[in-house]
């Protein structure tokens, strides 16, 4: 007899892999991130990440037709103009997002829509909080903001908000102003261990949100950090969050990995800008099979613990997976 090895595990027809197949990828687990603008007909290139836009409501409007994602996760980009010590712009019941959920729910009520709820896009200083006058972030009034953003993006009709500015107790005070109007079905998908990285480079270009002074390392988490990650996102659990997410994904699948065991809510990881970016252009270059490495590294993703997984590949991907 031999033993139950590769040998065996070589004969096994296609059928039989699939059978015993641990980790699958569908569409209906992909979320797309979208850089809205104001506008009509707008649609910018953003340099850093080949292949990817920000677009108007109108433009999202038409792609929307034919998303095979399950989810989309949007991002306001107010322009320069808009932008203010408050973030007024981010709680305008017809900002930039309110109007693109709308658009979404009326085009494809069967896309789940999420939206990013921080202000670094929003304010003048490009900070993720509303500053004391001695230039640090101010606790207090940044949970307040958020929780109207997030109102506002409700009211629209987001289906899950995702607080993202790693101010203390911003998901408490979230839940509580969406319970508060009669927002109570609202989720909230916590950014709980959100480290600080490298990797949101391409990002801070295609939202034109990097801080104009300092950076974000006061209220991120350092990338070293695993025990305190998951402190934090327990935190978040006890808060009221719906969801964990883990964020950037690839390096910090030991984080999702460990999360996945201590707890039970459903886990999303963000494989973020630079991590798309570095497939995108080794693919270009001829330095990698794109295809292979991103379907490598989403299930990856997924074998490490994650329910959902956010992807500017998304709908690439929901086109390879859909192909087998
Ligand atoms: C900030 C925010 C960032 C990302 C999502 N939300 C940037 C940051 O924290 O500096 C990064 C996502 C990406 O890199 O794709 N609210």
């Amino acid at each position: 007899m031999y033993p139950r090895t590769r040998m065996t595990r070589g004969r096994r027809s296609d059928g039989l892999r699939r059978l015993a197949e641990e980790t699958s990828v569908t569409s209906g687990k992909l979320i797309l991130p979208v850089f809205v603008v104001p506008g009509r007909g707008v649609r910018e290139a953003i340099k850093s990440m080949p292949g990817v836009e920000r677009i108007s409501v109108d433009i999202l409007r038409k792609r929307a037709k034919t998303f095979k994602s399950g989810a989309v996760m949007l991002f306001g980009v107010p322009g320069e103009k808009a932008k203010d010590d408050a973030a007024s712009a981010a709680f305008a019941e017809d900002g930039i997002v309110p109007l693109a959920v709308k658009a979404l729910k009326k085009e494809r009520p069967d896309i789940v829509v999420i939206t990013d709820v921080c202000v670094c896009g929003y304010t003048s200083h490009g900070h993720c909080g509303i500053l004391t006058k001695g230039g640090e972030i101010d606790n207090e009034a940044t949970v307040n903001v958020l929780a109207g953003v997030a109102v506002a993006h409700a009211r629209a009709g987001a289906d899950m908000v995702a607080p993202s500015a790693m101010a203390d107790g911003q998901v408490k005070g979230i839940r509580t102003a969406l319970d508060g109007e009669a927002f109570e079905r609202t989720a909230i998908m916590s950014y709980a261990a959100k480290f600080a990285s490298s990797f949101y480079g391409p990002f801070r270009e295609a939202a034109h949100s990097a801080p104009a002074f300092g950076d974000r390392r006061s209220y991120q988490l350092p990338c070293g950090n695993r025990r305190e990650a998951i402190r934090d996102a327990l935190l978040d659990e006890a808060e009221g969050a719906d969801w964990l997410m883990v964020k950037p994904a690839m390096p910090y699948l030991d984080v999702l990995a460990e999360l996945k065991g201590e707890t039970r809510l459903p886990i999303a990881a963000y494989q973020v800008s630079g991590e798309y970016s570095m497939l995108k252009l080794a693919g270009k270059h001829g330095v990698l099979d794109e295809k292979r490495a991103v379907v490598e590294s989403i299930t990856a993703i997924r074998r490490a613990g994650a329910d959902a997984i956010i992807t500017y590949y998304a709908e690439e991907l929901a086109g390879w997976v859909g192909e087998g």
